[in-house]
């Protein structure tokens, strides 16, 4: 599969280099092609790099891994993605009054607002529920952890479903996009564990089953 990486960053390396590791074409969707760090991933994992238009153009599917606060400018300039699926993998994360919290929920939420944005694209909330370090560790747990999946589109669900489980993650459809609304404050979970808990950075979350 092509897959276009939009931001070369902590979550769009770790997935571009996940999926190259195992046979998907990457190209990463940068804004500045000259950065030395993105010379050296491209090298490691024998992708390419475009402008973020020109790659969102070449993917079958295109990985939104952006910072919330310079999304919708960067998604609304990446032109025609209608008929795309879009894994849009971000938390509208802010501060408020010294808190880091979501800026969106209850009655919307981040993977609704993008889709907002692109009408016409298959958009999948996925890949927002734990650190980027742990994104394409699933094969590393005793049990395979989980990642939750939010849309509208069940085939596009499914295609980013097969991309959720060659990085060792059980796939588990949450529904539609509104159900992102829960696997946003859900990544406020592992966040609030991660960094202000002190598990540190090195977990998952699973679905364990009993054996009787
Ligand atoms: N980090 C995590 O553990 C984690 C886990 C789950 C979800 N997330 C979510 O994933 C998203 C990305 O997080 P991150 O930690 O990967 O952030 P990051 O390390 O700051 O990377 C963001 C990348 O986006 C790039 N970028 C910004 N504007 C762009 C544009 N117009 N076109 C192309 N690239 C652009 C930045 O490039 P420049 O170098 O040019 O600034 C940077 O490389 C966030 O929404 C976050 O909430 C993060």
């Amino acid at each position: 599969m092509k897959i276009a990486v939009i931001g070369a960053g902590k979550v769009g390396s770790a997935l571009g280099s996940g999926w190259a590791e195992v046979g998907h074409t990457i190209v990463f969707g940068v804004r500045d092609l000259a950065k030395a760090e993105l010379k050296a991933l491209c090298e490691r994992t024998g992708s390419k790099a475009a402008l973020a238009a020109d790659a969102a153009r070449e993917g079958d599917v295109v990985v939104l891994a952006l910072p919330w606060p310079l999304a919708e400018n960067a998604v609304k300039s990446l032109g025609d993605l209608r008929g795309k699926i879009i894994i849009d993998c971000m938390n509208p994360l802010a501060m408020k009054d010294g808190v880091l919290g979501l800026e969106r929920g209850y009655t919307t939420s981040g993977g609704e607002t993008v889709a907002s944005w692109i009408p016409g694209a298959k958009v999948v909330k996925t890949f927002n529920q734990v650190g980027a370090e742990m994104m394409t560790a699933g094969h590393r747990f005793k049990t395979r952890p989980v990642m939750f999946l939010a849309g509208e589109d069940d085939a596009a669900k499914a295609t980013v479903g097969q991309l959720v489980s060659a990085l060792g993650y059980e796939a588990l459809d949450a529904g539609g996009m509104k159900q992102a609304r829960i696997l946003e404050p859900f990544a406020m979970v592992w966040i609030n564990q991660a960094l202000f808990r002190g598990l540190g950075r090195n977990w998952a979350f699973g679905v364990l089953r009993p054996t009787n």
